[in-house]
């Protein structure tokens, strides 16, 4: 069961919309959890197992890992303690399909989603941003060769650790995750409209201002 009052977050958007980098900040600001399907993903792909070498060679071609093995790590993850007084989910639900099998799975467990939030930015900047990001090994921390550059190349300013470029960030790879996005994640902008949970936020803003914009959103709704 989740708790009274707890902030059930889901960042919707195209890759490279800053959804990482938001979950991250409201990470820290509310306490709660970020569920990244992604990050959770690249963490099996280094399992020396069949089922680690498959998702390697899906998330390497830019389309989408099977519905089944992303629903039930999700289910396992909500029920987790850490997640009572709420969680972000980053990347999850990326089709109706997986919409679906979440609301089912909320039902189940009794948790309500309290807002989705959509990162809007354009294509040509998400294959700027998505080309130019480099991912500190160690920490996670994200940097941009252009726009947030590191002290010092190639090296994280957080925690000193390697900073790489994620397999999938190639431009190849990038333009079929988009089409993927447009054909299958960008119909859910419609489905949480229905449901009257969707907020567009501007995700061409500075990092910060697009932070202060989700705050304002879910400060209104908590006054609803
Ligand atoms: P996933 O890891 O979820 O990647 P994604 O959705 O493609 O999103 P990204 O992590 O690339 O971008 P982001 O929106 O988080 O942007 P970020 O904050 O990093 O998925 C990867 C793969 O895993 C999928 O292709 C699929 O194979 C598989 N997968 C994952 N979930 C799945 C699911 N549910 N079902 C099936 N398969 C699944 O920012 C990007 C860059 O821009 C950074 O350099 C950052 O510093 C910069 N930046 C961020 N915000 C701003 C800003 N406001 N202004 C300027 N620069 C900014």
């Amino acid at each position: 069961m989740s708790k009274e009052g707890s902030t059930n977050l889901i960042l919707l958007g195209p890759p490279g919309s800053g959804k990482g980098t938001q979950a991250r900040k409201l990470m820290e600001k509310f306490g709660i959890p970020q569920i990244s399907t992604g990050d959770i993903l690249r963490a099996k792909k280094k399992e020396k197992s069949k089922l680690g070498q498959e998702i390697k060679e899906i998330m390497e071609s830019g389309r989408l890992v099977s519905d089944e093995l992303v629903i039930q790590i999700v289910e396992e993850r909500l029920q987790s303690d850490d997640c009572s007084y709420g969680y972000i989910l980053d990347g999850f639900p990326r089709n109706v399909a997986q919409a679906d099998a979440l609301d089912q799975l909320l039902e189940r467990i009794g948790h309500k989603i309290t807002q989705v939030l959509d990162l809007a930015v354009n294509e040509d900047e998400l294959v700027r941003r998505l080309t130019g990001r480099r991912v500190c090994r160690q920490c996670q921390q994200m940097f941009h060769i252009e726009f947030t550059k590191p002290k010092k190349a190639g090296i994280c300013d957080k925690c000193g650790g390697e900073l790489y470029q994620r397999d999938d960030d190639q431009e190849k790879t990038i333009r079929e995750r988009l089409r993927v996005y447009r054909d299958e994640t960008a119909p859910l902008i419609n489905y949480y409209s229905r449901k009257k949970l969707l907020k567009s936020v501007d995700g061409l803003q500075a990092p910060e201002t697009v932070t202060a914009e989700i705050l304002k959103v879910i400060e209104a709704s908590r006054q609803k």
